[in-house]
């Protein structure tokens, strides 16, 4: 009976060693197994309980559980400190050195153009309006005055799509002055910042998807003046006081009269130009109105639209649009 005890001791002793100089969560683990698992040294002994006689049991047993309780308790603080030597960094660390610093991300300068043509509008009391890169040919073309047949429509090279009612993808943001005029009864006052698609080989100017802002003003007794006086404002507003604007003659099938805008600053003049055409404008033709179902004789307007990525090369003198999809970091970083 005692050596039962003593034995149980004994094995209790040199298991506790064992855990204690466990160095890591693995060895720890073998340690438990070797005595505590199923055929451990230690649950051996627990099944000798069984072979010893009825008066030696009840001490036996009260001995045994409190090597056992001693051991599960060892190996679990055991556990816990090597869990933590664990987690701890390999080498020690220096407190000293300067933190990372985390890289703050920007706007893309396109957006930050938009942004600012929209800043400049809303002074004016213009709100944007939003209408579907997906489009029919009606809100693209034929309600803009411009019907199948008309030459206007190779200008400008169509991606067409597969869809029951909406066959091509919108090759100007002046779709929107249709979908924004069916629902809405003027005074209108809106400007539409959005992608356009065009079957165009890319190269330094030209990119098959590239941003529009379009503007349209309805009210009554509007002029080519409000116009003049509009685009004026803004682009100054945006590129300087010193800008200089042209109107020349020019013909879009949903305005009369129609306008190309020159512009001109000490940048183009550097490139080697006058001037620069960077938008389309005019009176909204008075059949424009009438498919949207405005009296021609009471409401009369104007619209214009421009690319953005024209714009942004303006104000930040790049020379290649394709920069502006490439994604490089480097290029980005600069603005
Ligand atoms: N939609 C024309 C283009 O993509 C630009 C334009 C010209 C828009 C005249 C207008 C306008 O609203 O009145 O080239």
């Amino acid at each position: 009976m005692s050596t039962f005890i003593e034995q149980a001791e004994q094995v209790r002793n040199a298991a506790l060693e064992v855990i204690q100089a466990a160095p890591d969560l693995a060895v720890l683990e073998q340690a438990r197994i070797q005595y505590l698992g199923v055929n451990g040294r230690f649950t051996a002994l627990m099944k000798q309980i069984g072979t010893l006689s009825k008066e030696e049991k009840p001490l036996a047993g009260k001995a045994i559980n409190q090597c056992k309780g001693a051991l599960e308790s060892a190996l679990a603080a055991r556990k816990g400190d090597l869990e933590i030597k664990a987690s701890l960094p390999k080498e020690p660390a220096d407190f000293t050195m300067p933190g990372r610093r985390r890289t703050l991300g920007r706007l893309h300068p396109l957006t930050q153009v938009t942004e600012d043509i929209v800043r400049i509008f809303r002074k004016l009391g213009f709100v944007v309006a939003d209408g579907p890169e997906v489009e029919d040919d009606y809100h693209c073309f034929d309600a803009l005055n411009t019907p199948a047949d008309h030459p206007a429509r190779d200008m400008q090279d169509t991606f067409f799509v597969n869809h029951p009612n909406k066959s091509l993808l919108r090759t100007h943001t002046s779709s929107v002055q249709i979908r924004v005029m069916e629902k809405q009864k003027p005074p209108i006052r809106i400007i539409v910042p959005g992608r356009v698609y065009r079957r165009d080989n890319a190269d330094a100017t030209h990119n098959p998807t590239f941003q529009q802002i379009e503007g349209l003003y309805v009210d009554r007794g509007v002029t080519v003046g409000d116009l003049k006086g509009t685009v004026e404002f803004v682009f100054r507003e945006l590129l300087g006081e010193e800008v200089k604007l042209r109107f020349r003659p020019h013909y879009f099938s949903y305005t009369e009269p129609s306008f190309e805008i020159d512009f001109s600053n000490a940048l183009v003049r550097k490139l080697g130009k006058e001037w620069l055409e960077i938008a389309g404008c005019g009176m909204v033709h008075p059949r424009v109105f009438e498919n949207v179902g405005y009296d021609p004789e009471m409401w009369s307007g104007w619209a214009f639209g421009f690319g953005i990525e024209r714009i942004a090369m303006i104000r930040y003198a790049i020379q290649d649009i394709r920069l502006f999809y490439e994604n490089d970091a480097q290029f980005l970083r600069q603005f």
